[in-house]
């Protein structure tokens, strides 16, 4: 079965209404690959702007999900939340919330099953840092981040509403993006991880992003990789060239 070529736009903590709506118009006047999937992820605050502007075609992710129903959690946003107003993704396990916010790989396998019972799809990130890296540590980590969502999530079913999302951490808006060989080596030990501990067609389905200083000029190369099925891209997914990302297959 053919990966249907996936490209997610995480705009993080940046925008304003008026640059919201830029981007938007931008996007719904744009030719984009009716063979792309394409998602969209801005601040919690601009979701039901986006959601209502953005032309149908494109989904709307949510950068984070909380992982208990309705009630008192401040500051947080429910999966029912999230249905209700149309917004059908999240991301969750992003190296910027598992750093900064302190989320750990079982906080993100807790999110991440809570949402895919729920009924939302799940961008899940993982990648190792720079130090990882130089210690030739790598697939280590990011089997020890898979193993934990995998073992909560208990079985091949949820990964259908899964994407996951292979992020060096040393890549991330830093401008310094991993070679198409060092991509395309993490994202088939991936593969070969799902299909040795979860199974052989989720192995064969589930789509393989690559995030970290993706660009317009860039993306063509990484996009040639046969274990690359998009990209999940963070400052250039604010700029025009946001769409010759979302067409690099063509
Ligand atoms: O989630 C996307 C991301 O972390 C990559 O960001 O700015 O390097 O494309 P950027």
């Amino acid at each position: 079965m053919a990966r249907k070529f996936f490209v997610g736009g995480n705009w993080k903590m940046n925008g304003t209404i008026e640059s919201v709506k830029s981007i938007v118009d931008g996007l719904n006047k744009a030719q984009l690959d009716p063979n792309t999937e394409v998602v969209i992820a801005p601040p919690a605050l601009y979701l039901l702007l986006v959601r209502e502007h953005l032309k149908p075609t494109i989904e709307v992710a949510a950068q984070n999900v909380f992982d208990k129903p309705n009630g008192a959690f401040t500051g947080e946003i429910s999966v029912s939340q999230l249905k209700d107003s149309n917004i059908t993704w999240a991301i969750l396990g992003h190296s910027e919330r598992r750093t900064i916010l302190g989320e750990s790989d079982a906080v993100v396998a807790s999110k991440t099953k809570y949402a895919t019972d729920g009924g939302i799809s799940v961008i899940w990130c993982c990648g190792e840092s720079l130090e990882e890296r130089e210690a030739g540590k790598t697939l280590d980590v990011i089997t020890g981040q898979l193993k934990a969502v995998s073992e909560k999530l208990g079985g091949a079913e949820a990964w259908k509403n899964i994407v996951v999302a292979y992020e060096p951490i040393w890549a991330i808006g830093t401008g310094k993006v991993a070679s198409t060989e060092q991509a395309q080596e993490v994202h088939a030990a991936i593969r070969k991880w799902l299909k040795e501990n979860v199974s052989e067609s989720v192995a064969e389905e589930t789509r393989i992003l690559y995030g970290g200083s993706v660009n317009g000029k860039n993306c063509k190369e990484l996009a040639t990789q046969p274990d690359i099925d998009g990209f999940l891209v963070g400052g250039a997914s604010l700029k025009p060239e946001f769409v010759d990302i979302i067409n690099s297959k063509q």
